[in-house]
């Protein structure tokens, strides 16, 4: 590590104790402190994350200007606002900070959220790009997750870092998330290294199926992982299951809940479609062709073929005949 970067972990890290300090030992932390715990977080998980607190008053400029920080260095870390003059102000207030490290376990940035809603506020803000922060790169939590990937033989992927602390505080060790964007292959790549069991776990709304489809699909073309989705309920989030259902319910759903990608793709073909109408149904038959067609185990295939021909009430004959079509036409 050269001397620039380990500055700047260095004030990364200093930015870490002091927000935490904040947090835990300050009447200024107490309302994002009330805030974590309202939301099921222990103690231990918030030392463990090592979360903290922003304040509103300005914080962190001052305290590198007492230590007499370097100005360049202050303005690479992220950590502040400039404005036309070249000042600098704190970048984070009033908001609870999610330190990130980076896969050797060095803080490289923050996520802070709000305490309080704020309609023209986005929820989560993360540190800008920097010579240590790269958001594509970063998986949260893959430092303290790698020994429990490892032992478990999986990991499960999570949309948020709320999901995967959730996650852990019910003793499930294995989780990590991408950064809210989609999942990236430098991602991938990073996973792959580690195991070869990966689990998708993303939100159970709309916009998390979607960005399923999206993660296998990218998975699919990028690694030879073992993919298996994880499917909550409509609406809810890992995090909002294990609040509303306990530790023990929300282990035995991250096995139960399990599924292959495939009948995931089948279900996401479904979702918002009433299918009530023959040509609906025809045109629905028409979209899965092409995913059953890939199925190479014989008593899966079956399988499959059976549902969709009871659920549609359609000829299984018609429809193994209309698989050898579609496989023809691919081949
Ligand atoms: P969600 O909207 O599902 O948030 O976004 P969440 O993880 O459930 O958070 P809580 O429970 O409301 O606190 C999923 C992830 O997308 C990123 C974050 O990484 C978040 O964890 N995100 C979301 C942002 O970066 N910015 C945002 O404004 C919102
Ligand atoms: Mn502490
Ligand atoms: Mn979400
Ligand atoms: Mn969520
Ligand atoms: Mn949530």
């Amino acid at each position: 590590m050269d001397s620039k970067t380990s500055q700047l972990i260095d004030l990364q890290e200093q930015a870490a104790k002091l927000y935490h300090h904040i947090l835990v030992n300050t009447e200024a932390g107490e309302p994002a402190l009330n805030y974590l715990h309202d939301r099921g977080l222990t103690d231990e998980t918030i030392e463990t994350y090592q979360l903290g607190f922003a304040p509103s008053q300005r914080l962190l400029k001052p305290f590198f200007d007492q230590h007499e920080s370097d100005y360049q260095l202050l303005r690479q870390s992220g950590l502040f606002i400039e404005n036309a003059e070249g000042e600098l102000r704190d970048r984070f207030t009033e908001r609870a900070m999610f330190p990130l490290r980076n896969a050797s376990g060095h803080v490289v940035a923050f996520s802070g959220r709000l305490i309080k809603k704020a309609d023209d506020q986005p929820k989560y803000l993360n540190s800008p790009e920097t010579p240590l922060f790269n958001k594509s790169r970063l998986l949260f939590n893959f430092d303290l997750a790698r020994p429990a990937i490892r032992q478990a033989g999986e990991v499960t992927l999570f949309e948020g870092y709320m999901d995967v602390i959730s996650a852990t505080q019910a003793g499930v060790n294995n989780g990590i998330a991408s950064m809210g964007t989609s999942l990236t292959t430098e991602q991938i790549y990073a996973i792959e290294r580690t195991t070869d069991k990966l689990n998708v776990c993303y939100d159970g709304d709309e916009p998390g199926q979607r960005a399923i489809s999206r993660a296998l699909t990218l998975l699919g073309q990028h690694s030879h992982l073992n993919l298996s989705v994880i499917q909550l309920p409509e609406g809810q989030d890992p995090d909002e299951y294990r609040r509303a259902h306990g530790d023990e319910a929300f282990r035995q759903m991250l096995t139960t809940a399990k599924e292959p990608p495939l009948q995931f793709n089948l279900r996401f073909l479904r979702r918002n479609r009433a299918l009530d109408t023959d040509s609906e149904q025809l045109d629905y038959v028409n979209q899965i062709m092409p995913l059953l067609a890939q199925v190479q185990e014989p008593v899966e295939l079956d399988m499959y073929l059976n549902q969709v021909a009871n659920e549609f009430h359609i000829d299984k004959a018609a429809l193994q005949a209309q698989l050898k079509q579609t496989q023809r036409d691919s081949a």
